[in-house]
């Protein structure tokens, strides 16, 4: 689809009573800003970063209490060396530049995802943030880096089944909260809205099992172009949703 120059209304920030706890976003479209400007594709990574400030800033100042961002997928791994050594970098940077100021801005890091087969400067960068900032109570920034929710889930699938291989575990006792135990976000949560920038409507592994009951937004905004306007919007829609978990509507006559 088209996303060049898209239109969309200023609309004033929801009341606190609709606002979503937790917020995940999928970043894209970077790629796609940079070929429209004849720019190099890290260009609009480089230019994502700045996005990232942005949506972490508007989360704050909107009273958000969670915002979990998508970074760098499982399969993102598949993209031309050069590209994922620029995203690799890049984090490397952002965490870097910024850890000091998201600290004193009360911001505390989480990072969800494989770490085991990440560079050990980056792992290291990565407890290093989430050491730092572990009290801070703000915002929880949540950072899905080398992230895949089937992985995920495979992987709290295993933790039961060594359980019933130790035989401490009855294969039918298992609940769904216990598998929920076993996955990265088990601290954390489930997202209220998931929104995905650049107009594709699908998940790409973000968040499976999680975004069970989640509403979707999905804003036809590259994210480059991201800013607590965009943000704004997507909490003016989740407001007007009517979210009913299985039941029926609160608005349903007798
Ligand atoms: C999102 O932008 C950033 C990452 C996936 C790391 P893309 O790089 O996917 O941008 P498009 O989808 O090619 O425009
Ligand atoms: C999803 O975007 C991953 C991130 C935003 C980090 P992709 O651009 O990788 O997803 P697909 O390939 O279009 O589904
Ligand atoms: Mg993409």
């Amino acid at each position: 689809m088209t996303v060049d120059a898209p239109r969309r209304q200023h609309v004033a920030a929801p009341a606190q009573a609709c606002l979503p706890r937790h917020v995940a976003i999928i970043m894209d479209g970077n790629g796609r800003w940079a070929r429209q400007r004849n720019l190099p594709r890290v260009v609009g990574h480089q230019r994502g970063v700045e996005a990232v400030r942005r949506a972490v800033k508007a989360a704050s100042a909107l009273g958000v209490e969670i915002l979990t961002i998508y970074s760098f997928s499982a399969e993102n791994w598949s993209r031309p060396i050069d590209e994922v050594s620029e995203l690799m970098s890049l984090l490397k940077r952002f965490i870097r530049s910024d850890l000091q100021e998201l600290h004193a801005s009360g911001v505390q890091i989480r990072i969800i995802g494989e770490r085991l087969s990440l560079d050990p400067d980056i792992a290291a960068l990565l407890d290093e943030a989430e050491t730092l900032t572990r009290n801070n109570s703000r915002l929880k920034l949540v950072v899905a880096f080398n992230y895949g929710g089937r992985q995920e889930l495979v992987e709290a699938a295993r933790i039961l089944a060594r359980r019933v291989a130790a035989g401490t575990l009855d294969p039918a006792a298992i609940t769904a909260d216990m598998l929920a135990e076993g996955l990265h976000t088990h601290d954390i949560g489930d997202p209220d809205m998931v929104i995905r920038t650049s107009g594709e409507q699908r998940l790409s592994n973000f968040l499976l099992w999680q975004s069970a009951y989640s509403e979707f937004v999905f804003l036809p905004v590259l994210w480059p172009d991201f800013d607590q306007t965009w943000f704004e919007t997507a909490l003016a829609e989740y407001a007007s949703r009517e979210r009913r978990f299985g039941g029926v509507s609160s608005k349903a006559g007798m």
